[in-house]
């Protein structure tokens, strides 16, 4: 099944239906590896109806080989090598290895080719495929664009696919294969593995819709990390499938560099920890480095930024690293760099738990809360979690990162690092309940109402109580609401600083006992479903409770949520 890929399906099908009306046509479908060419000739013909269809496939260890190609192409067909006038017949013969002479002039062996494939093409019409062109031997690349040059009014579509911009010259109709459009690669993503609409978002993005990128970095991902439980790592695995054979092949010096610039994009850093790693005290060397990754096309300068020119690039440097070797990098960089950068070039390097690096990233994390970055923070507090070597405050940090995670819009991570939180012995009861309800809130904004109620009712502060009475309020569960008014009234008047959703008043005020602290419901709005339309409505967004759940002695100030006057 080929998703989104209408548009040049229909171009394919074009030039085979006019060939089958004897208006022969050639056409190029060009695009990065893995973009989708293949898959695309495939299909289309296999909608050739009739149509006789030949093939043959660019191979890079045969591309020295003289009529390599022409071989594969041909070789099904050569019973009609008689039909051929002779010199055609003799210049095909030769070429495909069927005479004892060599090939000699190009234009009767060109002629003859085309020849054949007319003679291959009676009586339905024929598809010729010649994929990784840029494989293919130049002997047979020639023989072949002669004859794609003279299919006027044969019944021949002839299909070539490259990769990048090796050149087809001389056809006319070049059909780009790009990155697959963002709603076609979360179905293909969808097809096979259960993604939630963020992480799915996030990997079309790192592949850029690249068909092959997105199939491969989603059979490498863990469970967790597909459903969105655990964070995606970075980067993405899958690149070596894609660059592995050009990051190969560059020299020691521009595999280092690449090293380098796949953990330090900025250029001044990545060019003097290339030139330390490298000895070079003049950074001749590291600027030849430069140089020669620039000329792969593997990278390139952005101002002063050195870019990778796809994210599985980058991905395909890593894999080719050693962890080691790594450290190393991420250690030099860390003398070179300051600040947030810094912090997460220690944490590269260090090799076991240390409080030190865990400190410098939790500073990191608070500068990126305050820029409004929590996806950011909650990676740096979730990393912080991992280096700090006591469990009480890796319990603190992960409780903080699921708090980031969750304000970051990753639901299914917060709830994880929650989970790992609970489980560390240095948890303790204050801290179990602070995370008991961040569960319940959590549960309650984005999940299960009736496990937030479950959840938070485990809790006796009038704020737990108060959030349970409006997860009651929501699933409609009015013995809760009952029950948890009542636990709430056995708090003194005036220790309320929590107020109350409206619902719980009405339930509360009507039966036996105080409420809390004397507070009333105003009593406004419909009771039934438009009430729980109302109280859902009513919960602050995201952004506002962030405001206060990062405020100091936000365990126990009051929590403010609108739906009562207290
Ligand atoms: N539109 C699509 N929908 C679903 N799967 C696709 C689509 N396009 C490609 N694929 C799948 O992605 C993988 C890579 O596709 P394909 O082999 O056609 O890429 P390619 O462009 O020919 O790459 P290369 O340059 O390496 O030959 C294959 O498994 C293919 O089935
Ligand atoms: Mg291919």
């Amino acid at each position: 099944m080929l998703y989104g890929r209408s548009a040049e399906s229909a171009a394919l099908d074009e030039v085979i239906a006019r060939a089958r009306e004897g208006q022969g046509g050639a056409a190029v479908l060009r695009g990065e590896a893995g973009a989708g060419k293949t898959a695309l000739l495939d299909a289309a013909a296999g909608r050739g109806d009739a149509a006789r269809v030949l093939r043959a496939t660019g191979v890079e260890a045969e591309s020295g080989l003289a009529f390599a190609a022409l071989h594969q192409l041909l070789w099904p067909v050569t019973g009609a090598l008689e039909e051929l006038p002779a010199p055609q017949r003799d210049a095909v013969r030769a070429a495909l290895g069927l005479a004892a002479e060599p090939a000699g002039d190009p234009y009767p062996l060109g002629a003859g080719v085309l020849s054949l494939l007319a003679e291959a093409a009676a009586p339905h019409g024929l598809i010729c495929i010649v994929d990784d062109f840029q494989w293919i031997d130049r002997a047979s690349a020639h023989a072949l664009l002669f004859a794609a040059r003279r299919l006027g009014t044969e019944r021949i579509a002839l299909l070539f696919a490259v990769r990048g911009d090796a050149p087809v010259p001389g056809v006319p109709l070049t059909v780009e294969v790009r990155g697959l459009p963002d709603a076609a690669a979360a179905e293909l993503l969808r097809a096979r593995h259960a993604v939630p609409s963020g992480v799915a978002r996030d990997l079309v993005a790192a592949t850029g819709g690249n068909p092959l990128a997105l199939r491969e970095i989603a059979a490498r991902l863990t469970p967790a990390q597909l459903a969105g439980a655990a964070p995606l790592p970075d980067p993405l695995p899958g690149g070596a499938r894609l660059f592995g054979d050009r990051v190969a092949a560059l020299s020691a010096g521009a595999g280092l560099l690449a090293r380098v610039a796949a953990v330090e994009a900025d250029l001044d850093p990545a060019l003097r920890a290339t030139a330390r790693l490298l000895s070079d005290g003049t950074g001749r060397a590291a600027r030849c480095a430069l140089a020669e990754l620039e000329e792969s096309g593997l990278a390139g300068l952005d101002g002063t930024r050195l870019r990778f020119r796809h994210p599985l690039i980058r991905s395909a440097v890593y894999e080719a690293a050693t962890p080691a070797g790594l450290r190393r990098v991420h250690a030099v960089l860390a003398e070179l760099t300051g600040g947030d950068r810094r912090a997460w070039h220690l944490a590269g390097a260090a090799v076991g738990r240390d409080e030190r690096v865990a400190a410098e990233l939790v500073a990191a994390a608070r500068r990126a809360r305050e820029r409004g970055g929590y996806g950011s923070a909650a990676t740096a507090l979730a990393r912080a979690a991992e280096l700090t070597p006591e469990p009480g405050p890796r319990a603190v940090r992960l409780k903080d990162a699921a708090v980031a995670a969750w304000l970051g819009g990753r639901p299914g991570q917060a709830e994880s690092l929650l989970a790992e939180a609970r489980e560390l012995p240095g948890t303790d009861t204050a801290l179990a309940l602070e995370i008991a309800r961040l569960r319940g809130r959590f549960e309650l904004n984005s999940g299960d109402a009736a496990e937030a109620v479950r959840i938070l009712s485990t809790g006796d502060s009038l704020e737990m109580l108060a959030d349970a009475a409006e997860a009651a309020s929501y699933v409609g569960d009015t013995a809760a609401l009952i029950g948890l008014g009542r636990r709430a009234a056995a708090h003194p008047p005036g220790s309320c600083g929590t107020r109350w959703p409206g619902s719980v008043w009405r339930w509360t005020a009507t039966r036996p006992g105080p409420a809390c602290c004397g507070g009333r419901w105003s009593g406004r709005g419909p009771a039934g479903p438009g009430r729980r339309r109302t109280i859902c409505g009513r919960r602050p967004r995201r952004a506002s409770w962030a405001r206060r759940i990062w405020r100091p002695g936000w365990r126990s100030g009051p929590d403010g949520w609108p739906g009562c006057r207290g």
